[in-house]
């Protein structure tokens, strides 16, 4: 039985068919620059696609995929009660979620502050638990953006390098949580696909582990 897997496309995707490839799958009509979104392996054992991020969990918790790899911040975020199993931590795409503002520009934490943030849940969740109260501004990417032309205080991202913020003249203020790439299961697809997800799990675990 084929297995159909949704990858997060960006970093995830590429690093994941890397690994595929190096362990012998061969996705004849796969390359970095194509378009395409669907790629079937020569052997007929794995389906994949490359699906935006925040809807990995959607597509695995419908059964539409069998299993997803995604980030953990985004599962978070996005899906926090996804009837899914997480099954495995690939220790890639490693960042951390992070306070930021401008470099050198004091931020009055002690006032109610804005936040720019395609996390609103964790920021949320973050200063709430810090008893601070503040006003979240959803945004949906390039948030360094918002603190640079006064649309917020400070931002609330993902770091993995630095070099966005650094680009941009900002700096961390606070980092607070961890991250990494997770694989998701469908419930349904672990029962009926059980030995062929071990056998994807035995792959990617291998290549994990030297990362
Ligand atoms: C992510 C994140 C940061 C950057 C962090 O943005 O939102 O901007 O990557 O990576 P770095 O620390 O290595 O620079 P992404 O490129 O996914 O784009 P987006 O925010 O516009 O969606
Ligand atoms: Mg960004």
């Amino acid at each position: 039985m084929a297995i159909h897997i949704a990858l997060a496309k960006g970093r995830i995707h590429k690093v994941v068919m890397k690994y595929l490839a190096e362990s012998g799958y061969d996705f004849p009509t796969y390359s970095e620059e194509s378009r395409k979104l669907i790629f079937e392996d020569a052997k007929g054992q794995l389906k994949v696609t490359l699906v935006k991020s925040p809807d990995v969990a959607v597509y695995v918790e419908r059964g539409a995929a069998d299993v997803g790899i995604v980030g953990k911040d985004v599962l978070i975020e996005e899906a926090p009660g996804a009837d899914v199993y997480e099954v495995m931590d690939l220790g890639i795409g490693r960042c951390r979620m992070a306070v930021a503002g401008i470099a050198g520009k004091k931020v009055d934490m002690t006032k109610r502050i804005t936040i720019g943030t395609k996390y609103p849940r964790i920021a949320r969740s973050y200063f709430e638990a810090n008893h601070h109260s503040v006003d979240i501004i959803k945004l949906n990417g390039s948030v360094e953006l918002a603190p640079i032309v006064g649309l917020s205080d400070v931002i609330v991202d993902i770091v993995e390098t630095g070099n966005t913020l650094k680009a941009n003249g900002l700096e961390v203020l606070k980092y607070f949580m961890d991250f990494s790439a997770r694989m998701i299961c469908n419930p349904v697809s672990f029962k009926m696909k059980y030995n062929e997800i071990q056998q994807l799990m035995d792959v990617i675990r291998e290549h994990s582990m030297k990362a």
